[in-house]
């Protein structure tokens, strides 16, 4: 075991994608689009809408970003508009608002789930009742407190896009996230719960806003005999042989999400005796686990970037905790807004660590694992 990289999270395959890959090659149809993207498309929908339980028109695309911002664009932010943004994110959330021209106010995050607090978007919108749009990210696969969020937002009038690059499979009070906001985003990048290579999809409740977004990602064109037109557009669609790897995944969604959730639990349950507390939830969610992570407990100076390095000279793989949007140099003209006496995002990413939630990492990996952090303790 000592010497043998252990990862965050990598993909893992099993042997269904090849087949639809196959299928691919041997139709010839290896263009950007065809069956594989017309059935991921469709797979992924009643998936996650629980066979039309919900309304869900998904579009698949090149990644995670491009679906982002269209979701951006068909929310009808537009130059100098207000885009109210989780602050606590990975950049791919917000920066999709400045390829528009709007402008990011970024929001505290709440303890219970290391979300958007929902005091502090309240705050937000006395500050900007004009805000356009909501931006929220389900940070590390965990649902975010949905009900105080969508009632401000339906309050304020502001559209709600619900980026859960990291949160598929994950549920609040049984409704799949992704399905809450008037878009929804996901992502299958490589260290995502399934994966595609690389690549995202747009979720929406109505077909013509699917449509809309087709046709910016497919260059605008206009239906005529020639090339023509009258909107700019995007070159966003997924292939149809990577759309067959994610076919392949989704028949292995929940069973990589039990993974997961095996591997929360073991950290959680090992951790009892070392000052550290693992990422909370609500009653209310069921998360993917998609990143098992901990907060070093105020009492113990203790620094997790000591215990990064330290997994490091082991070949351990850690990370810390995303950094708050507001502390980076590029959002530094940018507003943030926390009803927070002290800035929840700042202590969170000062304490956290992500650690490794590769679900091919055996017990016994693990194990290795936890009697390293414990050591540091
Ligand atoms: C929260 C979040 N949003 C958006 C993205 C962007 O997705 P993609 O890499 O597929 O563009 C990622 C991850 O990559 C993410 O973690």
């Amino acid at each position: 075991m000592p010497g043998k990289r252990i990862p965050l999270a990598t993909p893992t395959m099993h042997s269904e994608e090849m087949a639809y890959i196959q299928e691919a090659f041997d139709r010839n149809w290896i263009a950007p689009l065809g069956f594989n993207c017309d059935n991921f498309e469709l797979e992924t929908a009643a998936y996650l809408s629980e066979d039309n339980k919900y309304p869900c028109h998904a579009l698949c695309l090149a990644s995670g970003t491009s679906a982002l911002h269209l979701a951006v664009k068909l929310a009808g932010v537009k130059h100098g508009d207000i885009v109210l943004c989780s602050d606590m994110t990975f950049s791919a959330t917000v920066n999709p608002v400045s390829y528009e021209g709007g402008v990011q106010v970024f929001v505290d995050s709440e303890r219970d789930t290391w979300n958007m607090d929902p005091d502090s978007l309240e705050k937000a919108f006395e500050k900007y009742p004009q805000a356009k749009a909501v931006m929220l990210a389900h940070l590390y696969g965990t649902p975010a407190k949905m009900d105080e969020i969508i009632e401000i937002c339906n309050r304020h009038g502001a559209v709600l896009i619900e980026d859960a690059a990291e949160a598929l499979a994950s549920e609040y009070k049984g409704k799949k996230c992704g399905l809450f906001g008037k878009f929804g985003v996901l992502s299958f990048n490589g260290n995502k719960l399934i994966t595609t290579s690389g690549g995202g999809m747009l979720l929406t409740d109505n077909e013509p806003d699917r449509k809309k977004a087709l046709f910016w990602a497919t260059q605008a064109r206009e239906n005529a005999p020639w090339y023509q037109h009258e909107e700019i557009g995007y070159n966003y669609r997924m292939s149809n042989v990577v759309a067959g790897i994610g076919r392949g995944q989704l028949k292995h969604v929940e069973e990589h999400r039990d993974l997961k959730e095996q591997i929360y639990n073991r950290y959680r349950d090992a951790f009892g005796d070392i000052p550290v507390t693992m990422n909370p939830y609500t009653k209310e969610a069921k998360p993917n686990f998609w990143l098992s992570c901990i907060t070093v407990d105020p009492i113990s100076d203790v620094d997790p970037m000591h215990v990064m390095r330290v997994l490091a000279v082991h070949n351990i793989e850690s990370r810390p905790i995303w950094k708050p949007m507001h502390m980076q140099p590029v959002f530094a003209g940018n507003d943030f807004v926390s009803a927070n006496e002290k800035y929840v995002d700042e202590d969170i990413f000062a304490r956290g660590l992500c650690l490794p939630s590769d679900i091919k990492m055996t017990g016994e990996e693990q194990k290795y694992v936890i009697d390293i952090i414990k050591s540091c303790f």
